[in-house]
């Protein structure tokens, strides 16, 4: 990777070719920043953020992943283990909370072994935010920034080092999500196509609709460049998921990811070794279980790629 990187940095430095080989951000382009979301637990976020984020790297984009979840799985993901390797403000509640022991973002922020890829590892401190918040809210002065801004003022500390952020969300709709999404320019919902799933995301984004109406009238941003449904664990044999797909294709149109993420044991397997897709070698599976995975995944976030390029005004 770094090798590719290098001819990527190369090639367009020596300007002779007919195209350009690094994607990051031009002048006049914003910092992307895609918040996972939906407070169904087990609908593939933390999946979805992983896989996306590592694709991102190898395309050359430069990353920043934001584990914003107390229970860490994207961490771990990247040989972080929360209770042993995040010491004590090391998560993103270092730089946002509201005492005086908060730190700057890019201390906090650690290389992973991926080329491009940056992370903010969780763990269970981050819980002190939504302790702490309404406590602050009390004793607001008028004048403070309130907490929906905290999140996307750190990161714009860091924003020069990055094209894409990519937040993945706690299963809940607490603080940290509301400043999550007040941060996001963009907004991707990960679900599994059951009934009951379904159902528990609709209650989500009602309420989060009724809560973003009261921090928009506070004077949060609200305006994303893209928000989309994106199917995850979908078993092509499954009539009824199969009828449940249909049915949020009628309802949400083009708001739903075309493509879909395959139910694969090629991506539980590799999550067991705390592997994602993109790191596993196709040897170690059937190699049609591992294309089919592969190619799920690379149309998927192929699809969101090309969200970014548009938002960015590219053609
Ligand atoms: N496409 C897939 N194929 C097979 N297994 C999958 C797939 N996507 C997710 N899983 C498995 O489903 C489980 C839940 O996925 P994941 O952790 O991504 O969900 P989540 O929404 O982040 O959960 P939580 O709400 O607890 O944070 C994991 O064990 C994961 O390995
Ligand atoms: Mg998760």
């Amino acid at each position: 990777m770094d090798d590719i990187q290098a001819l990527r940095t190369y090639l367009d430095e020596t300007g002779k070719a007919s195209r350009r080989y690094l994607p990051t951000r031009r002048e006049g382009e914003h910092l992307q920043v895609i918040a996972v979301v939906n407070f169904k637990g087990g609908s593939g976020k933390t999946t979805s953020a992983a896989h996306l984020a590592q694709h991102l790297a190898l395309q050359g984009f430069r990353v920043l992943a934001v584990d914003l979840d107390p229970q860490a799985s994207l961490s771990a993901l990247h040989g972080y283990q929360p209770e042993f390797d995040v010491e004590e403000n090391g998560t993103l509640y270092g730089a946002i909370r509201y005492d005086d022991s908060r730190r700057e973002l890019s201390d906090i922020i650690r290389r992973t072994y991926f080329p491009l890829l940056d992370i903010v590892p969780a763990n269970i401190e981050l819980m002190e935010f939504e302790h702490e918040t309404p406590k602050a809210l009390a004793q607001r002065q008028s004048g403070d920034p309130l907490f929906f801004a905290r999140v996307a003022t750190v990161l714009g500390s860091v924003e020069a080092n990055y094209d894409v952020v990519v937040i993945d969300c706690p299963p809940q709709l607490g603080f940290l999500t509301l400043s999550a999404l007040c941060a996001a320019t963009a907004v991707l919902i990960p679900v599994h196509p059951q009934m009951l799933d379904v159902m528990s995301m609709s209650q989500f984004l009602l309420m989060t609709s009724d809560l973003l109406e009261v921090v928009a009238k506070a004077g949060g941003n609200m305006n994303y460049d893209w928000m989309r449904y994106l199917v995850t664990r979908y078993e092509p044999g499954d009539g009824p998921q199969a009828q449940m797909v249909g049915f949020m294709r009628s309802l949400f149109g083009d708001r739903m990811i075309t493509n879909m993420m395959l139910k694969s044991t090629a991506i539980s397997d590799a999550g067991i070794t705390k592997q994602t897709l993109y790191e596993v070698p196709r040897e170690q599976f059937t190699r049609s279980t591992y294309d089919r995975a592969m190619e799920s995944l690379d149309g998927v976030n192929g699809e969101i790629q090309n969200l970014m390029q548009v938002a960015w005004g590219r053609t």
